[in-house]
């Protein structure tokens, strides 16, 4: 017979986003009360239809209410990001600021566990943007924080899977283009993991005791280039596609000019991250014992002519 893992509550920040929703629904799946704080309540929310998940208005980054959302909580999940720096949510505020405090409020309400969303190529001091070096400073404050908590960090390459911003993206401007894409950095690795396996991970690790103190590096079956990514979107979603490799001086001015455009489709950090290659030099998914998805067997699940999009009651 099989044993079900203990019932957890579990606090699970960003558990919105596009990792977020698929990880609360197999933390529901596996029976766990989850806690999941958002800035706007959004009636339709996926995650409203589970009976033990909680949604709660708040704001993270002010102390007590993050005091209110860890009280009782036996994991804290955080994987709050963001890609580019608007207003107040600047990367030390989003990611290192708030990191620290997601520490202290989990020590002070004697919570044990966190799980911590990093990035691959997170680097304190040596990443060439702002936004790999944040992350590289948010994961020493994590690691900082033992003996009182017990840590994991995640680093995946860049993720893909039913609403990510990725396959999805590219898809859209092929459509508006009519298939003609300048790409910067077309020859940038990456190993593109599905968010399903990203979840995977997360879950496992909630419960399991072997992997406290442990960084895992997060990457699919195979390396490919930006170009070739983009190439296979085209290709599962039946649309035209020539792209033009644009030389990173005319790739850095492109970026300088959306910058300032609403939204910043594509910001000079954005470009800088692609100046480092995001593929693992460890196999994260094998240690957790998961077997990470080749792209082009999900892909047409939600991009192709004939996607059978998962739909949450499905599940
Ligand atoms: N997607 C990728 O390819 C990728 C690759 C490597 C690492 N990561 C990391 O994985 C994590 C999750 O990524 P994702 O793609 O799931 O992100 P996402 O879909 O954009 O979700 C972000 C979540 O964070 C919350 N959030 C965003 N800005 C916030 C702010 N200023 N203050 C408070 N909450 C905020 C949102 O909550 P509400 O809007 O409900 O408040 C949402 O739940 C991030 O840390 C990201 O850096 C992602």
């Amino acid at each position: 017979m099989q044993t079900r893992p203990p019932q957890l509550t579990v606090c699970v920040l960003g558990g919105t986003g596009f990792v977020g929703t698929e990880l609360v629904i197999r933390l529901a799946r596996d029976g766990h009360w989850i806690r999941v704080p958002t800035r706007t309540l959004d009636d339709n929310d996926p995650l409203r239809v589970l009976d033990t998940v909680r949604l709660i208005r708040t704001d993270v980054h002010e102390p007590r209410a993050l005091a209110r959302l860890f009280g009782g909580v036996d994991v804290v999940v955080n994987l709050i990001g963001i890609l580019n720096e608007r207003g107040r949510a600047t990367f030390k505020s989003v990611h290192v600021d708030l990191a620290a405090k997601v520490v202290a409020a989990a020590r002070a309400a004697g919570v044990k566990r966190l799980l911590h969303m990093s990035s691959l190529g997170a680097d304190a001091k040596a990443a060439p943007s702002k936004y790999l070096r944040s992350k590289g400073e948010a994961e020493a404050r994590v690691r900082a924080s033992a003996p009182a908590l017990s840590w994991t960090i995640f680093r995946p390459s860049v993720i893909f899977g039913d609403g990510d911003s990725l396959t999805n993206r590219f898809a859209r401007l092929l459509r508006l283009s009519g298939g003609f894409l300048p790409l910067a950095r077309a020859r940038a690795r990456f190993a593109p993991v599905c968010v399903e396996d990203v979840a995977e991970a997360f879950r496992r690790a909630a419960t399991s005791k072997a992997t406290i103190g442990e960084t895992y590096e997060l990457c699919g079956p195979q390396v490919m280039t930006l170009e070739e990514v983009v190439r296979i979107t085209a290709e599962v979603a039946g649309l035209r596609c020539a792209i033009v490799r644009l030389p990173d001086f005319v790739a850095l001015a492109q970026a300088l000019v959306m910058n300032f455009l609403p939204g910043k489709p594509f910001s000079v950090d954005n470009y800088r991250s692609l100046t480092v290659d995001s593929v693992c030099r460890e196999d994260g998914c094998a240690r957790l014992g998961i077997k990470p998805q080749p792209m082009l067997a999900v892909l047409p699940t939600y991009l192709g002519e004939h996607s059978t999009r998962v739909h949450l009651d499905s599940r």
